[in-house]
């Protein structure tokens, strides 16, 4: 298998990421609770196919590297689909939806940041590019499940309340 650079790895990693984003967001929209934040769901769920989307058209010009990039990508995907089941598992109520999303958001955050770093360091601008559109889109995210879950819990104390 090729010999993968740090950001090559890293690449993969927000790609696996991103993959495994559309799959987190479309079930937290599943459950009990999440109508009203379906809309915010479903835009984060589109950012992310185009976050796969984007970041997959740069990888593709990375010639014999693009296979390994790709492969790792996967694990990464695995991965993070695994633990959304470990940590869902049993679960039916969107506030423990958005906990999960909270640190999946949060990682992809921080991934993107490091590509960012690195691409900045190394002056490697279409990768700058990317990080950058990528970090904002990925903020956004942070703060709209941290509505979410914060309004959530409103929610929950009112009707522990009014019990
Ligand atoms: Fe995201």
């Amino acid at each position: 298998m090729a010999e993968l650079t740090p950001l090559d790895e890293k690449l993969a990693e927000v790609l696996g990421l991103a993959q495994a984003a559309q799959q987190a967001t479309k079930q937290v929209a599943g459950m009990e609770g999440a109508e009203a934040f379906k809309a915010d769901l479903d835009r984060m769920s589109d950012q992310a196919a185009q976050t796969e989307q984007r970041t997959d058209a740069y990888i593709d010009t990375l010639e014999g590297r693009k296979t390994a990039i790709r492969e790792k990508a996967r694990e990464t995907k695995s991965e993070a689909v695994d633990m959304m089941k470990t940590y869902l598992e049993g679960e039916e109520e969107a506030l423990d939806g958005f906990e999960f999303l909270s640190m999946a958001e949060a990682g992809e955050l921080c991934h993107w940041e490091i590509v960012q770093v690195i691409a900045f360091t190394t002056e490697d601008a279409a990768v700058k590019d990317l990080a950058d559109w990528a970090v904002g889109v990925q903020r956004e995210h942070v703060e709209g499940v941290r509505r979410a879950y914060l309004d959530l819990a409103a929610e929950e104390a009112k009707e522990m309340t009014s019990a």
